[in-house]
């Protein structure tokens, strides 16, 4: 395995072609960025329109020091436009109507479709003409459940045409937690599918979202209109089973309604609505560390020029590349890497619908063939779990339009590196490991395809705009080579403005601990080269296949559980997933630890938060370490799930006999 002194440089046929194509002209662009913001965004600013033109003198404002006032960042204050105008009509009547916005592929091979830059016009001015039709204003925000198709594209840019904020929840998540960030956000629209087929399981989107709807109609919010798209009877089903169209979802009269009875019906004309440059876009969930998920709220004109600026440099699109982002739409990367950033360079993209396994293992490897794809974009989750097939499934594929491989949602591991590396980009590809946050609106520490030497896992250097800093306990820089807390000093144009409606949790939860900086939450190491390495979470988070999601809002679930008095979790390294959930259960004083037990918790994990929260591990704990003062000793249990032994100091203890009981009674599957 590679050391941390293996280096691979940029293909030089990768290097001779790209935007940045040294490692002197990074750090010439990198240095301008930092001394002269206005100048470096303004040029950038130039290529799109503004309705009310950019005042210089109002370009960059921000407080990152709350002990000086309230924290804020504004971007082009003062100027008005529209992200959608910017990304659809720009790009048309620059002559680009007939470019291939996205090539759509079904989860099942025989499903496929593609949109131009002209249609995707018109079907988010017919779609921005039903949502106005129903009432949504500038400012309200709409709901989305959708799964990878056109129509989730559609509608996010109708809600952005006319100034609503679309707040889209993942669509693995349950109706819970759908339900409780419907009520959070007031949203009193909702667009979703009827279902979607993932590999061979059927999603039934619709039941889902009714059960969502009920439970806020129970607490006294109601939806006012919520709009389906008709999609199982247009796809294939695995059993192969063509155009059924599923009548058998039902829809509340007054309420519900299809989409093919509004949307192609409605106008193809559509005046956006011109919105203040710091007008909020967007709001999308992401976990907090104490529960409560915080929705992280993006205004227009700073994430246009950022997602436009990290996507044309970190993956070096030219005009007649294809690219390909696998994420979902429904986290940060789907917004910023499969909507904004890629339309905001006219690029042509995939759209997958499925999973990597169906129908085979290597359907990924085939839709890259298929669509010629120059630019890949996906997780180390899923290149580990690709990594157990056999190498055959890879090489036996022509993968040679292949240029730029992106990584991104948690560390990757050097062996996973290495096997991207190689089997994947034949040595020629260059990697890109980009590590963001939903808070960072987009990349930003990443290296550069034609410029920056690679280290397998390491993400290397910041982008333009950003300058992080490593510190110690007591908020003291570390220069040169060290670890500390990841922190960045200035705001860059994407970085989220504030949380819904909750501006203290803001300022609290990434301002507070080190005054003057913006916290990560993230650990990383930088290295004699001065390359950072970002090492995971140095909060109570943990990250389940790139799922960021908190210990203590999956203890709450648990707590839930009428037999269970207490409940401690905690992150265990997993070979695929990056990390899964190990949870230790005190039961209340009567109640026995059994399979039903086992049973009925993974259970409510999954119907409270989703499946992909699903504990790996629950163990007896009778007790659980804790201090004289009663905090639970996370460190310890952190021990006896990897079983490992050497637990250091444990005089704090309450009671040392614990951690011994703890080892005895780890479960077989642990
Ligand atoms: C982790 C996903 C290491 C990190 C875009 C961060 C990474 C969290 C990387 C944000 C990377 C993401 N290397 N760690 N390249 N990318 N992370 O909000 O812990 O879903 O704080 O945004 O994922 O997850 P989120």
């Amino acid at each position: 395995m590679p050391s941390e002194k293996s280096v691979y440089l940029p293909n030089p046929s990768v290097a001779k072609n790209a935007f940045v194509s040294s490692f002197a002209q990074y750090q010439e662009m990198y240095q301008k960025s930092i001394d002269n913001p206005e100048e470096f965004w303004g040029e950038i600013a130039k290529q799109f329109y503004w309705e009310t033109p950019i005042d210089i003198n109002s370009f960059f404002r921000y407080n990152f020091d709350i002990r000086k006032g309230p924290i804020y960042t504004k971007w082009l204050d003062g100027a008005t436009t529209n992200i959608a105008y910017n990304l659809l009509d720009r790009n048309v009547k620059n002559g680009f109507g007939d470019k291939v916005a996205f090539y759509w592929e079904g989860n099942h091979p025989d499903d496929y479709s593609r949109l131009t830059y002209k249609k995707l016009l018109e079907e988010v001015c017919r779609f921005a003409n039903v949502l106005r039709s129903k009432g949504v204003k500038k400012g309200d925000r709409v709901a989305v459940y959708m799964p990878m198709i056109l129509e989730a594209v559609i509608t996010l840019l109708g809600c952005a045409r006319i100034g609503a904020v679309h707040s889209l929840v993942f669509a693995g998540f349950s109706a819970d937690s759908f339900a409780e960030r419907i009520l959070d956000c007031e949203a009193r629209v909702l667009v979703t599918a009827d279902g979607v087929w993932r590999g061979e399981k059927l999603l039934s989107l619709k039941n889902i979202c009714d059960q969502s709807m009920n439970k806020c109609a129970q607490k006294g919010h109601n939806v006012k209109t919520c709009i389906v798209v008709s999609h199982l009877g247009r796809v294939t089903s695995p059993s192969g089973v063509q155009k059924n169209r599923n009548n058998k979802t039902p829809m509340q009269e007054g309420r519900d309604v299809w989409w093919h009875d509004i949307v192609p019906q409605a106008s193809t004309d559509c005046v956006p609505e011109w919105v203040q440059a710091e007008d909020p876009l967007f709001m999308l969930y992401t976990s907090g560390s104490t529960g409560k998920p915080k929705g992280v709220v993006h205004t227009t004109a700073g994430y246009l020029l950022y997602a436009a600026t990290t996507f044309k440099y970190v993956f070096d699109y030219k005009p007649n590349d294809v690219y390909w982002c696998t994420a979902d739409i429904g986290w940060i990367t789907g917004h910023t890497y499969v909507v904004y950033g890629p339309l905001a360079n006219c690029a042509t993209s995939v759209l997958y619908e499925g999973t990597p396994f169906y129908p085979n293992n290597d359907r990924f490897w085939l839709v890259v063939k298929k669509y010629k794809v120059n630019q890949f974009y996906t997780a180390p989750t899923a290149i580990r779990a690709l990594m157990k097939f056999e190498d055959d499934l890879v090489k036996r594929v022509d993968l040679s339009s292949l240029k730029v491989l992106g990584s991104v949602g948690e560390p990757i591991n050097p062996e996973a590196w290495m096997w991207y590396y190689k089997l994947v980009g034949r040595e020629k590809c260059s990697i890109v490991d980009t590590f963001w946050q939903t808070e960072t609106g987009g990349h930003v520490l990443t290296p550069l395809p034609g410029a920056t030497p690679m280290k397998p896992g390491a993400a290397a250097f910041p982008f333009f705009g950003v300058q992080p800093a490593l510190l110690d306990e007591s908020g003291n820089e570390i220069k040169g080579e060290g670890e500390g807390y990841l922190v960045f000093a200035r705001p860059w144009p994407g970085i989220m403005r504030t949380l819904y409606n909750n501006h203290p949790r803001y300022e609290t939860t990434y301002f507070s601990k080190f005054p003057g900086y913006y916290c990560t939450g993230d650990g990383a190491r930088r290295d004699a080269d001065g390359y950072l390495w970002v090492t995971g979470r140095v909060d109570d988070m943990l990250n389940v296949s790139g799922h960021l999601m908190s210990t203590a809002e999956v203890e709450s679930v648990l707590t839930e559980h009428p037999n269970v008095a207490e409940a401690a979790v905690v992150a265990k390294p997993h070979p695929v997933k990056g990390e899964c959930l190990y949870c230790f259960i005190t039961t209340t004083d009567t109640t026995r630890f059994d399979d039903k037990l086992l049973t009925e918790l993974k259970q409510l994990v999954r119907e409270r938060i989703g499946p992909f929260a699903q504990p790996d591990v629950v163990q007896n704990a009778p007790a659980l370490p804790k201090t004289r003062s009663g905090k639970i000793m996370r460190r310890i249990l952190r021990k006896v799930a990897v079983n490992d032994r050497d637990v250091g100091d444990v005089s704090t203890l309450a009671d040392s006999h614990v951690v011994e009981e703890l080892f005895a009674s780890r479960p077989v599957n642990a």
